[in-house]
């Protein structure tokens, strides 16, 4: 079986982080979400991995590599333009090749490993496998309607959502899911859905088994979500302290340390990561929060946030809470007169003051 990762795509849900760099990029605890995919897929015994891109291509395929450190062999495969998660499949068809493939969605993570699934799925040889997850607000997702445990019907984003079983970004194919592509339309927002070309699986009388996963499941597309899966990841960490820190430092909980961090002064309440070559002094760094490598957080507080590498977030008075900072921010105290809020902004950032 072959693996093949989505990481093109939009990304308007994100902006402006998604401007100019790839969310499948965006660190959770100090981790590039991409990266949980690829040794998702690994771990299950798969190491020939495609890699879908788009415009963010370069970066991604400088962050991944060729693979050796994952035990993987990477393949990237540029696609034209985000034209679905369908068109993606289509646009791999040659590295595909006649295996079957897991499908991951670059931005999405999920707790279960994918062992149990492969195994089932070479096992019965249906066409399709499609994993599930019961939510919240389905209608923001493609939703499953099902008979027993078979699936009669898949809705994209429904108004009035037949169950609460989302699609996961997970998908098992087997060649099939080619016949199904070349039969479907473009949908009215104008991409190849897989949602259509899986029902027309099921409208043909193949197998597409579902299956609901145990544990949780993350699509990190919106900013609270990207947040909600810091947050649980984190809270899986193991206490690993390394860096330079001083005895005045107070260290609470689950708190990693990275070697080449320096922190003096301050208090690190757990669960939360800092990254290697971060300084932080006189600052509070509370629970859910990954500061990346090489920051620099002085006499500020930071919680429940993700702060990207190189920025610095400089004598803050107000606690920053829920936020996402990009690469090679500077958030800094306005010591000139008139004090006022300073701002540059790339397009469609949020600020809260
Ligand atoms: P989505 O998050 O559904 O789409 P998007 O990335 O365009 O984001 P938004 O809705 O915020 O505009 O895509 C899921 C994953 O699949 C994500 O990692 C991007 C990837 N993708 C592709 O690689 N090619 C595509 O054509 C599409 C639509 C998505």
């Amino acid at each position: 079986m072959k693996g093949l990762i989505l990481s093109g795509g939009k990304g308007t849900r994100l902006r402006p982080i998604t401007h100019t760099s790839a969310k499948q990029l965006v660190p959770v605890a100090n981790k590039p979400v991409l990266y949980y995919a690829i040794e998702a897929l690994v771990g299950a015994g798969i190491s020939e991995i495609g890699i879908i891109t788009g415009e963010t291509g370069e970066e991604v395929r400088s962050a991944v590599g060729e693979g050796e450190r994952f035990g993987a062999r990477i393949t990237y495969i540029p696609q034209e333009a985000p034209l679905g998660l369908a068109h993606a499949v289509l646009t791999a068809k040659e590295f595909l090749g006649d295996d079957s493939f897991v499908m991951y969605l670059g931005d999405n993570l999920i707790r279960q490993g994918l062992t149990g699934l492969v195994d089932a799925f070479t096992g019965q040889a249906p066409s399709a496998m499609i994993l599930l997850a019961h939510v919240s607000e389905p209608e923001r997702f493609g939703v499953a309607e099902l008979d027993g445990d078979r699936i009669v019907r898949l809705i994209e984003k429904p108004k009035v959502p037949p169950s609460d079983l989302a699609l996961v970004g997970v998908y098992l194919f087997s060649h099939d899911i080619f016949d199904a592509i070349d039969a479907i339309e473009y949908s009215p927002r104008g991409e190849l859905e897989i949602t259509d070309a899986i029902q027309k699986l099921i409208d043909t009388g193949r197998t597409v088994q579902p299956h609901i996963v145990s544990g949780w499941w993350k699509d990190t597309g919106r900013l609270e979500d990207m947040l909600e899966a810091n947050r649980i990841v984190l809270e899986g960490l193991e206490r690993s302290v390394n860096g330079d820190i001083d005895e005045t430092v107070t260290l609470e909980g689950r708190v990693v340390i990275e070697e080449g961090a320096h922190i003096r002064r301050s208090i690190i309440r757990g669960p939360a990561i800092i990254g290697a070559g971060t300084v932080i002094e006189d600052a509070y760094i509370g629970p859910f929060t990954a500061i990346y490598h090489d920051c620099t957080v002085i006499s500020s507080e930071i919680e429940h946030s993700i702060i990207l590498e190189h920025s610095t977030v400089d004598h803050v008075a107000g606690r920053i809470e829920s936020s996402l900072i990009g690469k090679e921010c500077i958030v800094s105290a306005s010591t000139r007169r008139p004090k006022a809020v300073r701002l540059m902004l790339g397009d469609h950032s949020q600020v809260e003051v």
